[in-house]
C-alpha cells in the first residue's frame, strides 16, 4: 500500500498502532493494570505455596523441589524471566505515567484540590513501590541467593531444606521486623492499586466496581495476614 493510499484510508500498520498505544497514557494505564493483576496472581500463588510450612517440613520441601525441577530446571528460569519482565514493565510504566500526569497538571500554583489528591496517591504508590522493591531484593538475597543468614544443609532427601531455612530465619527479631514492614507496605500498595486498576481497565459498573474494590481490600488484608502470620507464628509460638 502506498503512503498516499494509507493516508486516504486512515489506516495505520498494526505495529504502529501498538507503538502508539504503548506510548499513550491510556496504554501506560492498561499495562500498569495488567502487570499489576499478574503480580497480584504471583503474590497469591506464592503465599498459598508458603502456607504449606504449617503442614511441616515434608510438603514444603517437596514443593520447593517441584518448583526447582519444573521443565527439568528450565521452567523456573522461564517463570523468573517472565516475573522480571513484568516487574520492570510495572516500574517503567508507573514512572512514565507519573511523569505524564505531572506534565499534564502544569505548574504548582495552578493545581486544584483534586490534582493534589491525585498527587498524594501517586506519591504513596511510588514510596510503597520503592520499599517493596527493596524488600524483594533483600528477600532474594535472603532465601534464593544467600548471604544474609546462614542457609541450612540439604535435608535427608538431598533437597533444599526450605522449612529449616525459613524457620531459622524467623527466629531472628530484626528479620521478622523487616518482613512485617515489607508486608505492611505491600498491603498499602495492593489496596491503593486496586482502586485505580478497574478504572484503568475502563471497567465501570455501579455495583461491580465498588464490590471489586471491597473484594480487593479483603484479599489484600488476607495476603497481609498470611504473610505476616508465617514470621510471627514462628517467632512467637514455634519451638
Ligand atoms: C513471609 C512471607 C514470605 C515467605 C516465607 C517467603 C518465602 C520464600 C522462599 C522460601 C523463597 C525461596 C524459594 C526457593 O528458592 O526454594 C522465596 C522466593 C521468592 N519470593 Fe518469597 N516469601 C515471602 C513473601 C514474599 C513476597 C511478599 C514477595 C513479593 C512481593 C516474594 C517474592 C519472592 C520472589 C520473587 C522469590 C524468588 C522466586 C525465585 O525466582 O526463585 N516473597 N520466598
Amino acid at each position: 500500500m502506498s503512503e498516499g493510499e494509507r493516508v486516504v484510508r486512515g489506516a495505520k500498520p498494526p505495529l504502529e498502532v501498538v507503538i502508539d498505544f504503548v506510548r499513550s497514557s491510556v496504554g501506560a494505564k492498561v499495562i500498569m493494570a495488567v502487570t499489576g493483576l499478574a503480580l497480584w496472581g504471583f503474590v497469591i500463588g506464592h503465599l498459598v505455596g508458603n502456607l504449606q510450612i504449617f503442614q511441616g517440613p515434608e510438603p514444603l520441601n517437596a514443593y520447593g523441589e517441584m518448583l526447582h525441577s519444573l521443565g527439568h530446571g528450565a521452567g523456573l528460569w522461564v517463570v523468573r524471566a517472565a516475573l522480571l519482565a513484568i516487574v520492570l514493565s510495572h516500574i517503567f510504566f508507573g514512572l512514565r505515567l507519573a511523569a505524564m500526569n505531572r506534565a499534564a497538571r502544569g505548574p504548582v500554583g495552578y493545581r486544584t484540590k483534586q490534582s493534589l489528591r491525585t498527587n498524594t496517591a501517586a506519591m504513596t504508590m511510588a514510596v510503597s513501590g520503592i520499599v517493596i522493591l527493596a524488600f524483594i531484593v533483600f528477600h532474594l538475597f535472603h532465601f534464593t541467593i544467600g548471604g544474609i543468614t546462614e542457609l541450612p544443609p540439604l535435608d535427608e532427601k538431598g533437597r533444599t531444606d526450605v522449612f529449616l531455612m525459613v524457620f531459622q530465619a524467623f527466629k531472628t527479631p530484626w528479620i521478622v521486623v523487616v518482613y512485617v514492614v515489607g508486608q505492611t507496605l505491600l498491603l498499602s500498595h495492593l489496596t491503593h492499586g486496586t482502586v485505580s486498576l478497574w478504572q484503568s481497565l475502563g471497567l465501570h459498573h455501579p455495583v461491580w466496581t465498588p464490590a471489586l474494590r471491597v473484594a480487593g481490600r479483603a484479599l489484600g488484608v488476607s495476603i497481609f495476614a498470611g504473610n505476616i502470620g508465617i514470621p510471627l507464628a514462628i517467632f512467637f509460638f514455634w519451638k
